[in-house]
């Protein structure tokens, strides 16, 4: 028998997940929770659906999908959100999928109080918690993973990561602030955001930071344990910048391993660091290197056996691990709806969203609730990459003081 999925929260990111989920061979039965009752009818109308979906499963707050006997619950509402809504899902016995980040406000203290909530949570109740950090199945993360089973970077040396998203970019950030206000849970949440401002708390671009994190973290497979972050404060009166200490803010980290790591996070800067891609990131090892789709080797073991070998350019078809054929033919079809079964023998699988990670984020979430474990990105993962941006922000917030950065531990075995 597969598991039962609900999905909470289906507003415009959510949109790039219900077929994704639903369509996953575990899956047999998907729900829809949304407050603005059209979201859920949007949904409930859809034809592809109709397999797995029972119009019993439509429901308009969060309180009552608890109650209803689901497996899992999948929550893409807006950030502020995020962490009460997980802990409420694990304490009624669902398994939980997180949208990014584990939550978003100005308070950097509060923030690290939910952090260990839901660990504390999740070690209490025996249930599961999934950071969907799209960083982690992009098809450079997929690549390094598979250098690192081969201990081929050797010692890691120095990487970075960014998040370059300026606010004027085609994926507008005032079109989107406005967008998530407009709901009745948006509205909740301007005034939310207001009670921390007027007790004179700052947001900056290190409250979202686990897109340039988590590539460096998850791959080195490390923590940070000490930080120092500067800041670039909006000098054009904004309002779009009115609540935050900075618009943009860079960050260096000592890391546990050893190694360095520099962090960037822009929402005021024209273009991007990186030629291949805006959440991105570079890793140099000893031994191996990888950095802009390209993997660099010199196969030394000691300092006499060095080789000059030439450079790797990778595709992302190059770098993408395969899928469970089922899986894959399933996607194929979520993701080609208009195309035959005979046509979709024929047609490539092209992962999409985010570097093409969403596919490989649902089908380890459904893995994982399917076999009762914690996922790749489980509490204390997640935790390495949220805590880095919220200690960079205290930093920058001293002006670039020296801070520790605590250490959450890993999963109890
Ligand atoms: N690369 C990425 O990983 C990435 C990209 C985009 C968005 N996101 C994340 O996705 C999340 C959603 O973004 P969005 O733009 O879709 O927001 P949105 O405002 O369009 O949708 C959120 C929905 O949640 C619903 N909701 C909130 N509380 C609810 C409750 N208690 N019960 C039922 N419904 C509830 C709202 O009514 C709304 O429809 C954000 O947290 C964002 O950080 C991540």
């Amino acid at each position: 028998m597969g598991i039962s999925i609900g999905m909470v929260g289906l507003g415009s990111f959510a949109s790039c997940f219900v077929d994704l989920f639903k369509s996953h061979p575990l899956v047999d039965r998907i729900a829809f929770c949304d407050r603005e009752p059209e979201r859920v009818q949007k949904w409930a109308d859809s034809t592809f659906m109709a397999n797995k979906f029972n119009p019993k499963d439509r429901y308009y707050s969060l309180d009552d999908m608890c109650k209803a006997d689901l497996d899992a619950i999948v929550i893409i509402t807006q950030p502020w959100l995020h962490a009460g809504q997980a802990i409420q899902a694990m304490e009624a016995g669902k398994d939980v999928y997180s949208a990014v980040p584990i939550i978003c406000i100005p308070d950097d203290d509060e923030t690290l109080d939910w952090i260990g909530k839901i660990i504390d949570t999740s070690v209490r109740t025996g249930k599961h918690y999934m950071l969907g950090e799209t960083t982690v199945y992009r098809p450079q993360t997929q690549f390094c993973m598979r250098k690192v089973k081969e201990n081929a970077f050797g010692d890691f040396v120095y990487a970075e990561g960014e998040y370059c998203h300026d606010v004027d970019s085609a994926c507008n950030l005032r079109q989107v602030r406005a967008s998530r206000a407009a709901s009745a849970a948006g509205k909740e949440g301007e005034l939310l955001m207001k009670a921390y401002y007027d007790r004179g708390l700052k947001d900056g671009p290190m409250h979202y930071p686990t897109h340039s994190c988590a590539g460096p973290c998850f791959v080195m497979d490390t923590w940070a344990t000490k930080v120092t972050c500067y800041g670039y404060k909006n000098r054009t009166n904004d309002p779009h910048f009115a609540n935050s200490a900075f618009s943009d803010e860079f960050a260096f980290f000592r890391m546990a391993n050893g190694a360095t790591v520099r962090i960037a996070e822009t929402r005021e800067a024209a273009g991007r660091l990186s030629t291949v891609e805006s959440e991105i990131f570079r890793i140099l090892g000893t031994r191996g290197s990888f950095s802009e789709n390209t993997w660099y080797y010199n196969g030394r073991t000691n300092h006499t056996d060095a080789q000059v070998i030439p450079p790797v350019k990778l595709s992302s078809a190059d770098m993408f691990d395969k899928l469970p054929p089922d899986v894959e033919f399933a996607f194929k079809q979520a993701l080609n709806k208009n195309l035959t079964v005979e046509q979709l023998k024929d047609t490539d699988f092209k992962p999409t969203g985010h570097g093409g990670s969403h596919p490989y984020l649902v089908h380890e979430f459904v893995m994982s609730v399917a076999e009762h474990r914690q996922s790749a990105i489980n509490p204390w993962i997640a935790a390495r990459f949220m805590t880095m941006g919220v200690m960079a922000h205290k930093s920058a917030l001293k002006d670039g003081e020296t801070l520790n950065v605590p250490d959450w531990g890993l999963p109890p075995q």
